[in-house]
């Protein structure tokens, strides 16, 4: 069997990963490695919690006494552990530090001791490049993170870099954009529009409505890992991107439509500090080694939308029981002053 470390494998693209690997790898053991943050949902792995081909094991990867064993054991390490949420970043920065860059380099050290390590995946993200006016980012732009959580993944994306510049772990560093489906956490923009407006409840839209954003259907982005993880060249960055531009107002009026709401339901709220204005990637150099998005855009999203409204099972229990939800929400958007 092929023994394969999933970090972070408990939220939205990790479980999707996790699930997608198990359903198209049958020689392939995973095991999970999730500390099981707010975003941690062990739910998420239920179709894989009974498999022979799966472990779950609960623990951070800045903890070198549980992660370290687990790279040294491995053929294939994918590495999805992460803070993700921009706008928590803002409002505070340690977790991020801590988990994004250190919590990496913590998994880097260990696969320095790895036996049979055939590649280190490191998930970093199309923010690393910053705000793209015009064009396209290709992987050899220089990096210009402009927030705090943009700047850790930054951080960890060339902390990965200089393991295989410097001691030849093989490190693919993947580089994706905005991903949309089923399991997202509900405060990213997509679920949490969508359960709002599914409960008639104000969608708080920042500033002008106007930034843009690429999606990309989260099976396309396991799809994309899955490829590199075959036929990827260590040392290499790969963008992974939807080539679905959207802006955020377009985004809004597509998803009230989807759930039978009117406009009356955006609420246009101060900006995002920082606030990205665009983002843009090219993914010839993935394409190239034979790599396609398949969902359509259209269909991709009402699909999305109409998973959210059947598994309601999935994300009332956050929204309305999880009190550590119910206090960043209160914290994020209860006084934010109107978009002036
Ligand atoms: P998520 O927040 O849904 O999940 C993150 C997971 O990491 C959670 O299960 C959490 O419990 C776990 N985790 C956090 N800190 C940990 C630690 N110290 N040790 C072990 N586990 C820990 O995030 P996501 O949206 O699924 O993102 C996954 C990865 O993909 C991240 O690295 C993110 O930067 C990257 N990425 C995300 C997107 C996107 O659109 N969501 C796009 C590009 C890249
Ligand atoms: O681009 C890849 C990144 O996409 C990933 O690296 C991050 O982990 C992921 O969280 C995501 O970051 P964004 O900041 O783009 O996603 P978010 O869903 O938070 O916001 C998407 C857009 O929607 C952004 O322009 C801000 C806007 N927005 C977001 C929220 C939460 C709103 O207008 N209102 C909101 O309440």
């Amino acid at each position: 069997m092929v023994k394969v470390l999933v970090t972070g494998g408990a939220g939205f693209i990790g479980s999707n990963f996790v699930r997608w690997a198990h359903r198209v790898h049958p020689d392939w053991h995973i095991t999970t490695l999730d500390k099981l943050t707010y975003a941690g949902r062990l739910e998420n792995l239920k179709e894989v919690m009974e498999s022979p081909r799966h472990v779950f094991v609960k623990g951070d990867i800045a903890d070198a006494a549980i992660a370290a064993p687990l790279v040294k054991q491995s053929n294939i390490v994918v590495n999805f552990a992460a803070e993700t949420h921009v706008d928590r970043s803002i409002l505070s920065a340690g977790e991020f530090i801590q988990t994004d860059i250190f919590g990496t380099f913590v998994l880097l050290e260990a696969a320095r001791e790895a036996k049979d390590l055939k590649v280190f995946v490191q998930i970093s993200t199309d923010e690393v490049y910053g705000s793209v006016a015009t064009g396209e980012s290709t992987e050899t732009d220089e990096l210009k993170p402009r927030n705090p959580y943009s700047a850790s993944k930054a951080g960890a994306d060339r902390l990965a870099y200089s393991y295989w510049a410097t001691y030849q772990v093989p490190v693919i560093i993947t580089r994706a954009s905005n991903n949309y489906g089923a399991n997202q956490f509900p405060e990213k923009v997509i679920p949490l529009f969508i359960t709002n407006a599914i409960d008639n409840i104000q969608v708080p839209l920042y500033g002008d409505g106007l930034n843009i954003r690429d999606w990309l259907h989260v099976e396309d982005h396991c799809s994309g890992v899955d490829l590199l993880i075959e036929k990827g060249t260590p040392g290499e960055v790969y963008n992974i991107g939807g080539g679905n531009e959207v802006t955020n107002i377009d985004l809004t009026h597509r998803i009230l439509a989807l759930t039978g709401r009117t406009d009356a339901l955006i609420k246009r709220v101060a900006d995002r500090p920082g606030h990205d204005r665009r983002y843009c990637l090219n993914t010839s150099k993935l394409k190239s080694l034979g790599w396609a998005p398949k969902a359509q855009w259209e269909s991709g999203f009402a699909e999305t939308v109409q998973w959210y409204r059947e598994n309601e099972w999935w994300w009332r229990p956050i929204k309305e029981n999880d009190p550590a939800f119910r206090e960043y929400y209160k914290t994020q958007y209860a006084n934010r002053a109107p978009h002036a």
